[in-house]
Order: structure tokens, then C-alpha cells, then sequence
């Protein structure tokens, strides 16, 4: 039997943190589904697509990995995909209340298990909303997220004129 598990988040955009627990899931499952929250009410800086793109070119380093956008409930995406597992990251206790929550109501709705994995800590003070505010007020987050997604935050914050 194939083990899948999903690596969902919104990942707007994807970050180091993202891509070091997306690489040991794919090292602990035979395939790894990162599942990507478009959720259409949700105002994010990059679009759906935008979203998608980047981490496909993040993912292609890993063959057992694929990229894959979706709406509604996660528990319904998961079914249908064949997945058992959902991995999350865990950065510090702080993230553990609301993960745990949605941990155990996902639990609820289906027979998904959810597996958390300790952040790196070399990335436990990431998250793709501070890199977002560095990035508009120009501030370097080059080590941070990858060359690409370095390169279209630039550009994004230079055409919204709100760098600086
Ligand atoms: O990057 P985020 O914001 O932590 O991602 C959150 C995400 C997309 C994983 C979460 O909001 C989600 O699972 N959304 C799908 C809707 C759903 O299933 N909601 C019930 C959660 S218990």
C-alpha cells in the first residue's frame, strides 16, 4: 500500500520552513501531496497560480512530490486523493493550540491522521506573513525563501509601490 500523506498550508509564499518539513515528509512517506489552500475569499499577496508555480519549481527536487491546489474542506481533498496522513510543522508551543484543534476536528470529520514534525530549528522564527512585511518595507529576506520567490516579492511590492 502506498503511503500518501499532504503537506497543506496556504503558502503565500512558500518559505525554508516550508520546504524543510515538506523534504522529511518526503523522506518518511512514499508520496508527499503539498496541498495548497485556494480558497477563493481569502485575499493573499500571490494569486492561486502564482502560488502553485513556485512551489513546483521548489518541489521538483524531490520525485516523490507533488504539487496540487484545492477548495473546501481539507478532509474532503484528502479522501479523494487517497491520503492518509496530514503533516504540519510545529515552530514553537505557540503554533501546538490552534494545530491541535484542527488536528482533532479533522479527525472528526474523517480517518486522516495528522503527524507533527518539529520545525528546523534554523527556521523557527519563519513565517510567510513576516516575510511578507520585511519584503514590503525592503528589508532583506533573500535567506529566507527561494531565489524565485525572493525575485516576485520584489517585483510584486515595486508594482503595488509600497516598497520602502
Ligand atoms: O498556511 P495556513 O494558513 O496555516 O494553511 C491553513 C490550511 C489551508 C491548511 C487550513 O486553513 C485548511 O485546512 N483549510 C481548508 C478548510 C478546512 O478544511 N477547514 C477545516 C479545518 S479544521
Amino acid at each position: 500500500m502506498v503511503r500518501r500523506a499532504a503537506c497543506p498550508g496556504s503558502f503565500d509564499p512558500v518559505t525554508h520552513g516550508h520546504l524543510d518539513v515538506i523534504g522529511r515528509a518526503a523522506g518518511l512517506f512514499d508520496e508527499v501531496v503539498v496541498a495548497v489552500g485556494v480558497n477563493p475569499s481569502k485575499s493573499r499577496l500571490f494569486s492561486p497560480d502564482e502560488r502553485l508555480d513556485m512551489l513546483g519549481q521548489a518541489c521538483a527536487t524531490w520525485d516523490n512530490v507533488r504539487v496540487a491546489g484545492f477548495t473546501g474542506l481539507l478532509t474532503d481533498f484528502c479522501r479523494a486523493e487517497g491520503i492518509s496522513a496530514i503533516v504540519k510543522g510545529l515552530r514553537a508551543v505557540s503554533d501546538f493550540d490552534y494545530e491541535l484543534q484542527m488536528a482533532q476536528m479533522n479527525a472528526s470529520l474523517s480517518d486522516v491522521e495528522t503527524v507533527f514534525m518539529p520545525t528546523s530549528p534554523e527556521w523557527s522564527f519563519l513565517a510567510s506573513s513576516l516575510v511578507k512585511e520585511i519584503a514590503q518595507f525592503g528589508g532583506d529576506v533573500s535567506g529566507l525563501v527561494p531565489d524565485y520567490v525572493h525575485e516576485a516579492l520584489v517585483r510584486r511590492f515595486a508594482e503595488q509601490g509600497t516598497t520602502g
